[in-house]
């Protein structure tokens, strides 16, 4: 087979947004995918939400914010690019609590009553005591994100191989370290100038880097009443085990489980109870909706939830995996530093967090 410049593996949000990423660098990628379905990205709900999601001050919460700060323009240019709308929606992000004690302290944001939450979003629960609001914190529709992603990919001439099962990265010792050879798949072998593996809750199987899936399920709700009424939530509501995301048309996502369960597919009756008693005593108007559909995913994680990014152990591989809680508002951050990465070998400064050694002799 013809040698690539530069192979993606993974059929996901990272594989997807490096290969734009380097195609807007003058490079050309092949993508190979197992199953673009099946990925993350797709199951998420789109949260942008470093503030909510309580990072420590840290290189995790620098790289988040900066992806945040990224994703307006991000979004905008994806949509110049494929005419295809991705749903990024500045909403903010609240995190009522029942009391104050369940949630941790905020180290950027400060606790508001009720009172004052009200003043933001009307028909939260009575039992709420209080919490936090988070304006800067948005959303994507990352159903709408993926196939613009991929239409990008496409329009700018980007090989997309689905089905394709990676068996094994070859690989062989040089003078200076070692390096891969060749992929091995069910379609072949596939060689490249420059290998990357962004294979999200799969990557494990490929590489010795400790990923491992973290299942999250999830359903969508319908807003439906007679009138027309439009939904009244117009904010991401971000509880202590739930999570509830409304979208512009009037559907609402609400996740999400955390179980460390392998990949076992499905959605239980017990984690789809969970969603929606608590979806609803936080929101209780919710209790009216139509119930869409119920989904699951594999979110990558970490030891210690942290992505890892950068060079790997082979000279010609990079790793951009084990984003966990948060790929969909790390995919632009991530895009640019893996692609300057590769093409011009200049670390980002905060590359050096997220290198892959950390992990070595776990
Ligand atoms: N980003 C939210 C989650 O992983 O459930």
């Amino acid at each position: 087979m013809e040698k690539r410049e530069i192979v993606i593996m993974g059929g996901g949000l990272m594989a997807l947004t490096i290969g734009l990423a380097l195609q807007q660098r003058g490079a050309s990628v092949t993508i190979l995918g197992a199953d673009f379905a099946a990925a993350a990205g797709h199951a998420a709900a789109g949260m942008l939400a470093p503030q909510a999601e309580g990072l420590p001050p840290s290189p995790m919460l620098d790289l988040c914010l900066r992806s945040r700060s990224m994703y307006a323009d991000w979004a905008a240019k994806l949509e110049s690019l494929t005419g295809q709308s991705v749903g990024y929606w500045p909403c903010g992000i609240m995190a009522p609590a029942y009391a104050a004690a369940d949630f941790p302290e905020h180290p950027i944001a400060n606790w508001c009553s009720l009172e004052h939450l009200g003043q933001t979003q009307l028909g939260l629960s009575d039992a709420v005591q209080g919490g936090w609001w988070f304006p800067k914190d948005a959303q994507v529709d990352n159903r709408k994100l993926m196939p613009a992603l991929l239409a990008a990919v496409q329009a700018a001439g980007g090989e997309i191989c689905s089905g394709v099962r990676i068996q094994s990265i070859d690989i062989q010792a040089t003078a200076s370290g070692s390096q891969v050879t060749q992929l091995s798949t069910n379609a072949g072998e596939w060689q490249a100038d420059h290998y990357i593996l962004a294979a999200g809750a799969w990557s494990q199987s490929l590489l010795p880097i400790p990923v491992t899936p973290r299942k999250g399920q999830m359903l969508s709700l319908r807003w439906v009443q007679p009138d027309a009424a439009p939904l009244p939530l117009q904010c991401v509501l971000f509880g202590s085990d739930i999570y509830i995301v409304p979208r512009q048309d009037g559907r609402v996502v609400v996740g999400a489980t955390s179980e460390s369960v392998g990949f076992t597919n499905g959605n239980t009756a017990a984690g789809v109870q969970r969603l929606l008693t608590e979806a609803i005593r936080l929101f209780p108007a919710l209790q009216d909706c139509h119930l869409l559909e119920t989904w699951w995913g594999y979110r990558p994680e970490t030891p210690d939830e942290l992505p890892i990014l950068g060079e790997s152990m082979h000279q010609n591989l990079t790793v951009a995996t084990g984003h966990y809680r948060n790929g969909i508002l790390l995919a632009p951050i991530t895009g640019q530093i893996i692609a300057d990465w590769v093409m011009s070998q200049r670390p980002d400064d905060l590359l050096s967090a997220f290198h892959w050694s950390r992990f070595n002799g776990l």
